[in-house]
């Protein structure tokens, strides 16, 4: 019968006795599946593998050092920063449409890993946190499927690489991986993580991607997670999060007349992301997080609320 020590001791010896004395790769998000492939195969090689984390300058409030602070402090990875921000947003400069947006995201995630893994040198092995439902979506791919969006997964990296590829968790689903991430103490701040696009927060900014409106809704969007965890509803959602529309209306501000950006909140309920259902916040909760908007965050002026469900919506606005 399957046990879950049991399986992490396993995995931990087969990728030992695979990697021998080489060293291994890997691109860390921040999210569960990177994070537990990490952990997992730091047990096996220790300081021989090399993770490497991209800040794409699409990250929300204060992510990448909160995030490189668990890695580093809590689980004792080897993590090389990259601060690639100002590429990912000149690249982005002046796109609007989506799927361009993603391409240029893709492609410079790529560019920018393997920069970082040249100068770093001598790995033999990459390592991917690729899981059980990636492996059958891949399956299906280029089989006249029409494609809705593409997702891209850090670590998407072209076929022709110069690495062995490890996939530890390829035979698992995600709530295998969340429990095994439990067991190697994994901290609960990464395990039950809210879904987090690749492309960040450049598909939540609706039109142009700048930094002063990246800035924006960011802002916007820790208020609304601020006040989702402190009314406990965290952990009882699949997601919650702000999108900045390229829109302005007219507001009004003491008795100045204001012309400004509007920001959509977005909460679901999920079991996978295939179907989504919209979350029915209490109508106090709306009310504090629209005025904590409008009163804290210079740029927006009015605050809407998405009620449409998966289908016919996507759970992201792009
Ligand atoms: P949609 O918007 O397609 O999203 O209903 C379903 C789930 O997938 C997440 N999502 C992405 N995840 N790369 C990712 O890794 C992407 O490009 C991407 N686009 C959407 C989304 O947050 C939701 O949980």
């Amino acid at each position: 019968s399957w046990n879950l020590s049991g399986w992490v001791d396993q995995m931990t010896s087969e990728i030992a006795a695979k990697v021998g004395g080489d060293r291994v790769v890997c691109g860390l998000s921040g999210g569960v599946d990177s994070t537990v492939a990490a952990v997992l195969t730091s047990r096996a090689v220790g300081d021989r593998l090399e993770c490497i984390f991209v800040n794409n300058g699409l990250l929300r409030k204060d992510e990448a050092r909160s995030v490189l602070d668990l890695y580093r402090e809590k689980l004792k990875l080897k993590v090389h920063y990259v601060d690639a921000s100002q590429t990912f947003l000149s690249r982005l400069e002046g796109v609007v449409e989506p799927e361009r947006k993603r391409k240029i995201i893709g492609e410079t995630f790529v560019r920018v890993f393997e920069a970082k893994a040249a100068e770093i040198g001598g790995a033999q092995w990459l390592l991917q946190g690729t899981l059980y439902p990636d492996v059958i979506e891949s399956g299906f791919k280029g089989k006249g499927a029409s494609v809705i969006k593409t997702h891209h997964n850090v670590g998407g990296l072209p076929d022709d690489i110069a690495f062995g590829l490890l996939e530890p968790l390829r035979d698992l689903f995600k709530d295998e991986v969340r429990a095994i991430g439990a067991l190697m103490d994994v901290p609960g701040a990464i395990l039950g993580r809210h879904p987090f696009p690749g492309p960040g927060l450049a598909v939540r900014c609706l039109g142009e991607v700048s930094p002063g409106r990246l800035d924006v809704l960011r802002e916007a969007d820790a208020i609304f997670a601020e006040e989702i965890v402190a009314a406990g509803l965290y952990d009882r959602m699949w997601q919650a999060f702000c999108v900045l529309l390229p829109v302005r209306t007219v507001g009004v501000m003491g008795d100045v007349r204001t012309y400004a950006e509007a920001v959509v909140l977005r909460a679901v309920h999920s079991q996978d992301g295939m179907t989504a259902d919209w979350v029915r916040l209490s109508p106090e909760l709306l009310d504090r997080v629209s005025r904590r908007i409008c009163n804290e965050v210079e740029g927006v002026n009015r605050v809407v609320l998405d009620v449409t469900s998966k289908p016919p919506a996507t759970i992201e606005w792009e």
